[in-house]
């Protein structure tokens, strides 16, 4: 006989986290169209974000799993509409222009105040890092570098990707991954 236990808080929980997961991927798919260079940055910043959160979960304590995967998926969201409206996908730009698009996609997707409240903050500062210094931005914006680095950097010496990294990295594994990485080695 199959056992019928009610499924625990914390399960259902993450498994909505996953379905939510799904749709903001879709969603963000939706903006960017046959941008695949731009859905592949974001699915890249996921996946580096996804592990760093588990370690620094564990580690520091914390971390909301939701608010970390939305940052990741959107953090690049205003990037089309910068272009468009300021003819520049300048960070400063897409911090003006990010965070409104972010919002409709989350709440047409029904997240909480809260959540949709922190990741537009994320979006809104990804590029400078400032006013906001949570550890869900700490690994979006770790996350972020480790997909850039190796991008916007290369042929750079060792030295100066050391610097860099000594300068850049917010998380201990964030640092952790980028010294073990094969453009630093
Ligand atoms: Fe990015």
């Amino acid at each position: 006989m199959t056992e019928n236990r009610p499924a625990s808080a914390e399960a259902a929980k993450l498994k909505n986290c996953d379905s939510q997961r799904d749709l903001l991927i879709s969603e963000m798919k939706n903006v960017f169209g046959d941008d695949r260079r731009r859905i592949d940055h974001a699915l890249a910043v996921l996946s580096f974000a996804e592990t760093i959160l588990t370690v620094e979960a564990l580690d520091a304590g914390g971390g909301d799993p939701l608010t970390v995967k939305a940052a990741a998926i959107l953090h690049d969201i205003g990037i089309h509409e910068a272009q468009r409206k300021h003819g520049s996908s300048a960070g400063r730009f897409q911090e003006i222009e990010g965070p409104p698009i972010a919002r409709s996609i989350m709440a047409k997707l029904g997240l909480d105040e809260g959540t949709i409240d922190h990741v537009c903050r994320i979006v809104g500062s990804h590029h400078s890092g400032r006013d906001i210094d949570t550890l869900e931005f700490r690994i979006i914006w770790d996350s972020d570098w480790l997909v850039n680095i190796p991008e916007e950097h290369a042929g750079a010496s060792h030295e100066k990707l050391q610097r860099l990294a000594d300068r850049v990295f917010r998380t201990k594994e964030g640092r952790r991954l980028a010294e073990k990485s094969t453009w630093m080695t």
